[in-house]
């Protein structure tokens, strides 16, 4: 058999051979790398889609090193996502931080977090570096800033922003002939980054891993479909099969963007254990909660989780969660109990069988989705418009 062909306008526009699109995935653990390291988007490209650095986890200097590496990995096309959230809770680029950034947070959660821990078996630590200046503060605009500004002197070829609107950026990344994209959870989201002028725009559905919205993927597609005709959309959310590519682009998509299924890659930089979990996954082992980041995350559950979302805490603005949970992350850490840490996976995670190669994972997805749609669609469905 030949190599299958799986072409939409979207190859065209980034210059990829498949529409299949590997998703910047920031870190699953605060101050560890990004799953998504230059290693797996170099892997992907080279395979025929587009790979997608996960620059979330970061800093500016160690980000346009990895921009570079990729560089040296792949001569084909790649990306790079950030985070660019509104409403981070930065204290540390105001300059209002207090000397223990403990001080900003409710007494009342962080005993609460502490009572968690004990029931769970966890041993309480503060975590030294939390009080510390120089590290580990919530970091705020300034951060995705610099980012950005290496994003633009590196001239990607791809950027994509996972949460908020690329609008202040986007006229020198076009100046540079980068490709700009949007994630959107709902329609509201789409018509605001289509309008700033985005080249594609990611509707992403409930389904997904990590961030996530409250819609889901076969629901929003065509209503974002609608509201930003005729810009291209890309679908994301329990998209890690041929199936779900066909489906997608039955639907109206250009593309999928898939996060689960890359997570289990040999070239993602994710923990074995953590793997290992996603492949022993069944669709109802993952829960939406905001313990980890204060905004809306789909993990594998835990009873971490379970506990937190008993209790029926508010969690605080993204930045000032992690300094929330600061202290209860260390010590789980410490104690070793590593199945209770972030780890951020889809629903799609009942469908994956094994961790294999990023290339393999691409190909049997473009494989899946040609063998539907150029030809069992046509033999198991009857279709004749009147
Ligand atoms: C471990 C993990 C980390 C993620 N980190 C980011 C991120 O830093 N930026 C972003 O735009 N999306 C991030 N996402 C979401 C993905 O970009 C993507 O939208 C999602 O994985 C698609 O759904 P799927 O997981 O069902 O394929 C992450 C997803 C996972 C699973």
């Amino acid at each position: 058999m030949g190599r299958p062909v799986l072409r939409t306008p979207l190859c065209d526009l980034l210059g990829i051979e498949y529409p299949v699109l590997s998703a910047g995935m920031g870190p699953v653990a605060s101050g560890s790398a990004p799953v998504a390291v230059g290693k797996l988007a170099a892997a992907v490209s080279n395979a025929g889609g587009l790979g997608v650095i996960g620059g979330a986890g970061f800093s500016p200097e160690r980000l346009r090193e990895e921009i570079r590496n990729i560089r040296q990995m792949t001569d084909k096309p790649f990306g790079v996502d950030l985070l660019l959230p509104s409403n981070y809770m930065g204290g540390a680029a105001s300059g209002e931080m207090p000397r223990d950034p403990r001080d900003l947070i409710p007494q009342a959660t962080y005993e609460g977090l502490k009572k968690i821990a004990e029931d769970l078996g966890v041993e309480w630590k503060q975590n030294p570096d939390l009080a510390d200046p120089t590290r580990n503060r919530p970091r705020g605009g300034g951060m995705s800033d610099g980012q950005m500004e290496v994003v633009i002197e590196e001239k990607v070829p791809v950027f994509a922003s996972g949460l908020g609107n690329p609008a202040p950026w986007i006229d020198r990344l076009k100046a540079n002939g980068t490709r700009v994209l949007a994630l959107v959870g709902n329609v509201k989201n789409a018509r605001r980054v289509a309008d700033a002028g985005v080249d594609v725009v990611v509707a992403q559905g409930t389904e997904a891993g990590g961030h996530t919205g409250r819609i889901a993927t076969l629901a929003l597609l065509p209503q974002a479909l609608d509201a930003v005709a005729p810009k291209p959309v890309v679908a994301a959310g329990g998209i890690a099969d041929g199936r779900g590519l066909a489906a997608v682009l039955a639907c109206g998509a250009v593309g999928a963007w898939c996060g689960t299924a890359f997570l289990v890659a040999d070239e993602a930089n994710q923990p074995e254990m953590q793997k290992e979990r996603i492949l022993a996954a069944i669709d109802e082992d993952t829960r939406i909660t905001r313990l980890y980041s204060g905004k809306t995350m789909r993990n594998i559950t835990n009873p971490l989780i379970e506990a937190w979302e008993a209790a029926g805490f508010a969690a605080l603005p993204m930045g000032l969660q992690g300094v929330l949970t600061g202290d209860l992350m260390y010590s789980i850490r410490e104690s070793g109990r590593t199945e209770l840490l972030m780890n951020a996976a889809g629903q799609a995670s009942g469908l994956l069988t094994k961790g294999r190669p990023a290339a393999d994972i691409l190909n049997d997805m473009v494989a899946g989705a040609s063998e539907i749609l150029g030809r069992s669609l046509a033999q198991s469905v009857t279709a004749i418009p009147g």
